[in-house]
């Protein structure tokens, strides 16, 4: 006898993203998509974005819709089968599963985070991009986000809040304080001292015990030879006083 017509066998969805573990951001920045790939190389993917205020304006390509949109595509394009959804913050319900993580950084972002902190007790661990080179004899503390190639050396200390962006490093001893922004493959001497919302330009390089004051701005390839006043912009070959600064608090975002 002919064997009974199979049922045809259900085509099940790919669960690429079971033991994934779920992300959400609070905020957006242009780097949106450094911030996806770390959790991606670190097995996670990101559920949810919550948006507490309106982006200002950017430039095609570096705005959060943009980054959306790719990071859409490559999902899909890989098989994953999750999609960000995007929140505000007055309709945040928090989720346990979920790690929580800043989408920006820098002093801009302790008004927001002291708000989660008491209104549903989070905790951001910090991320780390898994080719990242940070010592176990340095500190990194909460909330803080270090990028693909940085090298963190022994003893030193990264503030809450702060950014090591790609290919930086941070030499041996040195403090950084909170909500400081350190750009791609600027390289910090040992026992340097960054204090609290500073921010380091592209490529720039500051020689061993110098003081780079609070709020103070170097810019993209400058080579720092002495101890920087708060809220300075310094520039240039050897780094000269360009202009002094309002107080705004870190990065602009
Ligand atoms: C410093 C910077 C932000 C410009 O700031 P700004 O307030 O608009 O400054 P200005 O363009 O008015 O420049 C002020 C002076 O600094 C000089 N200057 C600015 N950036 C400089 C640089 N990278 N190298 C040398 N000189 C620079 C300008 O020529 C100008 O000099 P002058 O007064 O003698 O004419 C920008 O040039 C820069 O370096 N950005 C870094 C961006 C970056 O690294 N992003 C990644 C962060 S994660």
């Amino acid at each position: 006898m002919p064997a009974a017509p199979q049922p045809a066998a259900r085509k099940r969805p790919l669960r690429q993203d079971a033991g994934m573990k779920p992300h959400v951001m609070f905020g957006v920045h242009p780097l949106f998509g450094d911030y996806v790939d770390a959790i991606h190389t670190n097995g996670g993917y990101l559920a949810r974005v919550i948006q507490n205020v309106e982006e200002p304006q950017r430039p095609q390509g570096e705005r959060f819709a943009d980054g959306l949109a790719r990071y859409h595509t490559w999902l899909k394009a890989n098989g994953h089968t999750t999609a960000v959804r995007v929140e505000r913050l007055d309709r945040y319900r928090p989720d346990l599963a979920e790690t929580p993580l800043l989408g920006f950084r820098g002093l801009k972002v302790l008004p927001l985070v002291n708000r989660l902190r008491e209104e549903f007790g989070l905790h951001f661990p910090p991320l780390i991009h898994p080719a990242a080179a940070v010592s176990p004899m340095a500190v990194v503390e909460e909330g803080v986000f270090i990028g693909a190639g940085v090298v963190i050396a022994p003893h030193a200390r990264i503030g809450a809040f702060s950014l090591v962006n790609r290919g930086a490093t941070i030499g041996h001893d040195a403090v950084v304080e909170e909500g400081v922004v350190v750009g791609p493959s600027c390289s910090t001497g040992s026992a340097v001292r960054l204090r609290a919302g500073a921010v380091l330009g592209i490529g720039c390089t500051v020689i061993e015990r110098l003081e780079i004051g609070e709020g103070s701005y170097v810019a993209a390839g400058a080579v720092v030879l002495h101890d920087v006043a708060p809220n300075r912009l310094v520039a240039g070959i050897p780094a000269r006083e360009k202009k002094v600064l309002g107080n705004t608090g870190g990065e602009s975002t």
